[in-house]
């Protein structure tokens, strides 16, 4: 058998995990999720399909609202060094114009805590979620949606800078547009490109306003979290086809946002081949799948990074991970993943860090709980206590060492 080679990650290399409120909190009342998950429109559908409520419901979530402590722990304990959060503006202005006080003392011991154990922070000021109020107004289909967005961003980082390390203004504007305001997915599940477009402007313009403020309040590296795809062609006219896609879904965004980014937030889950007639639904080159029938492609992950070489900005990997209840693939998923990120570093990609999703099963939004990303598993039977997995002891010896035998 060949002799494994240890790739040495670059020196303060970041190695962490990622979590969502909505996803992991509880309790998230004021926001528009919420409304969602119990609207009669969604009951109905669950009905009609025979899938129970409780499931599809983010109700208590992981309980991390207050159990935070004992997760930050467990990073450390895994031998993690950063971890990625989002505050949840639905909290912290749940009326409009109305701050809460005790939210921001709350996010602010939260903080404390992450530090407290050592973690470098990166904190998300939108991650799907919002709160009803903006919604019912328009949310970013509408231009005040700005406004807005950044007056929240000013109070939280002038209030919490002292606890965050990078700041990322918005989760994936790729999935958020397309997923709320495309396809209908997402509450408020419009299905109309005219709105779609609004929607990425607003972002765009969100983005750009709050980075600069977000820099004067605190002087710390703004960026968004990227949802970027391997693109690749098949068929006829493939090439023409993946250039269309890859500017389409990967650099529309990125090119009205990236000026203000000083860094680039980079979440890797997907790779497609796309041709002439359409996208290619299944790999036909026999790669595994996560548990929700996704293909697992970690040589794209390497074709992601070099491309964005071309913005010559350093690039932290702010999500990458997988379904997996059983934890068969994880420990190789990971595995493989770095070891083209390692590739892409020794070609000249500028990678400072990585962050797998998630620590924590969490609430998979429309799919509910039943999707497991956790490196820890929450037994939702035995109150939700939390039970380290194989591949997460296999990650913290990777983090700890800062290299990968491969
Ligand atoms: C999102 C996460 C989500 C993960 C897995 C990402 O697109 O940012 O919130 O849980 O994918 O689907």
């Amino acid at each position: 058998m060949k002799p494994k080679e240890k790739l040495q990650f670059p020196k303060s290399f970041l190695w962490g995990s990622a979590t969502a409120a909505h996803q992991v909190e509880g309790d998230n009342i004021n926001s528009d999720w919420w409304a969602w998950e119990h609207s009669q429109k969604r009951l109905d559908f669950l009905r009609a399909h025979k899938l129970k409520p409780e499931d599809f419901c983010s109700g208590i979530a992981c309980d991390s609202y207050n159990r935070y402590e004992e997760d930050f722990s467990l990073a450390k304990h895994l031998g993690q060094n950063a971890h990625r959060l989002s505050i949840e503006w639905a909290r912290i202005e749940p009326r409009e114009g109305v701050f809460n006080e005790t939210e921001l003392d709350h996010y602010e011991k939260v903080l404390q805590s992450a530090k407290y154990h050592g973690l470098t922070t990166f904190v998300t000021l939108h991650h799907f979620t919002s709160p009803l109020w903006f919604i019912k107004k328009g949310g970013f289909a509408e231009k005040f949606s700005v406004g807005s967005f950044t007056k929240y961003a000013d109070m939280v980082s002038k209030r919490l800078s002292e606890y965050v390390d990078f700041w990322l203004t918005i989760n994936e504007p790729e999935m958020y547009c397309t997923h709320s305001y495309l396809f209908g997915i997402f509450p408020p599940q419009i299905k109309s490109l005219r709105t779609t477009l609004k929607v990425v402007n607003n972002l765009a313009k969100s983005h750009n306003t709050a980075s600069e403020v977000i820099k004067f309040n605190t002087r710390k590296p703004v960026s968004m979290s990227y949802h970027l795809s391997d693109i690749q062609p098949h068929g006829f006219l493939g090439n023409i086809a993946a250039s269309l896609v890859h500017y389409v879904s990967n650099e529309f965004i990125l090119n009205k946002t990236i000026a203000a980014c000083d860094f680039i937030g980079l979440n890797y889950y997907n790779h497609h081949h796309v041709g002439l007639f359409g996208k290619r639904h299944h790999s036909h080159s026999g790669h595994e799948h996560n548990d929700l029938g996704w293909g697992i492609h970690p040589e794209g992950l390497e074709r992601v990074l070099l491309n964005l070489k071309k913005f010559n900005k350093p690039i932290y990997i702010t999500e990458n991970g997988l379904a997996d209840a059983k934890d068969v693939k994880r420990e190789k998923f990971i595995k493989d993943h770095l070891y083209y990120v390692h590739k892409a570093i020794s070609k000249g990609a500028d990678i400072r860090g990585y962050l797998h999703w998630s620590l924590l099963d969490n609430f998979e939004w429309e799919k509910g709980f039943r999707p497991r990303f956790g490196l820890v598993e929450i037994d939702r039977e035995d109150f939700l206590r939390r039970k380290v997995r194989g591949s997460a002891l296999v990650y913290a010896e990777i983090c700890r060492k800062n290299l990968v035998e491969y």
